[in-house]
């Protein structure tokens, strides 16, 4: 049984044909609109979160399946003490395939050493967001036409957000990407990923503090919020928090063919007024999330 923890768990050439699977269910929903018939998806949800639940949910909606799950540590047994090994073991008779978040780093890997069915990490703490990268990758793939050749700009809070590591974890894999780590000397990049991943795989990459000075070399601009919940103090905090605010005047720098993703929720980061401009795809990439997620479930239930 295979689970999904990290992008690293897959191959180029799986990731490749997972989003060959994804387009194919993109552009024809109605075949497999019955994939999933009598299968459960089970989501364990231990954070906040609404389009990695949701589109998880609606992906296996989609696919005829059904769907239960919790959205809150609160609501779940582990208000009363119980581990995410007995959790996850009980939920393996409820479910066929389960999606878990969880604020503690290494949390699903813990579930998936004891599920009896394929767990997916939909996000642990400070550390990797799988799906979210999968749902990064269709994006660029699909509005790019291939991954590879690209200078990506990274935005934010490079330290705390996990889909920047994952992201980053899955496209040193691909051919000639360069990365610009836009970021207040505060919230760089961790130094395992700086070292262990891009030094080793000698992939060229620069760090900057000032989006203005990144912005004319980027075909792709990857925002994120500052990650509140990971901050040890509230000052920390709001001092971060108006570091990057991406509007109109910025955009001026940039190519007329730059995509900017996200992958939302959205704080003050990017100005409302730049969803309107052609370059915003972050709503389709959220849209594009489903697709992906379908696919990764028919993968892993050995459906397709
Ligand atoms: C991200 C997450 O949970 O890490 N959200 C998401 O799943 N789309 C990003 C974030 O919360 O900032």
């Amino acid at each position: 049984m295979q689970h999904l923890m990290s992008p690293m768990d897959m191959t180029v050439d799986e990731l490749e044909d997972l989003m060959r699977l994804a387009e194919s269910i993109e552009s024809d929903p109605a075949k497999y609109a019955h994939a999933c018939d009598g299968r459960i998806l089970a989501t364990c949800f231990y954070e906040p979160s609404t389009r990695t639940r949701l589109s998880f949910e609606s992906a296996m909606l989609r696919l005829g399946g059904q769907v239960l799950g919790f959205a809150d540590a609160d609501s779940s047994s582990a208000a009363k003490g119980e581990s995410v090994s007995d959790t996850i073991r009980i939920v393996s008779s409820y479910a066929d395939i389960c999606a878990m978040r969880h604020p503690k780093e290494g949390a699903p890997l813990v579930a998936s050493s004891r599920s009896l069915i394929p767990v997916i990490n939909a996000g642990d703490g400070g550390h990797e967001h799988p799906t979210q990268t999968l749902t990064d990758l269709y994006t660029i793939h699909s509005l790019k036409g291939g991954i590879g050749h690209l200078t990506i700009g990274l935005c934010g809070d490079l330290k705390f957000g996990r889909t920047v590591h994952s992201l980053i974890n899955a496209l040193v894999r691909y051919p000639d990407i360069t990365f610009v780590l836009i970021s207040p000397e505060e919230l760089k990049i961790p130094s395992y990923l700086r070292e262990d991943v891009l030094m080793a795989n000698h992939i060229p990459f620069t760090e900057v503090e000032k989006l203005e000075d990144a912005m004319p070399d980027l075909d792709i601009l990857y925002m994120t919020r500052v990650q509140k919940e990971r901050f040890f103090n509230e000052e920390d905090y709001l001092r971060m928090k108006g570091f990057y605010i991406l509007d109109k005047e910025k955009l001026t720098l940039a190519k007329e063919d730059m995509l900017i993703l996200h992958p939302l929720p959205r704080v003050n980061e990017i100005s409302v007024e730049v969803d309107d401009d052609p370059r915003a795809v972050y709503f389709k990439q959220a849209k594009k999330g489903v697709f992906i997620r379908q696919a990764l479930i028919l993968r892993l239930l050995e459906i397709a």
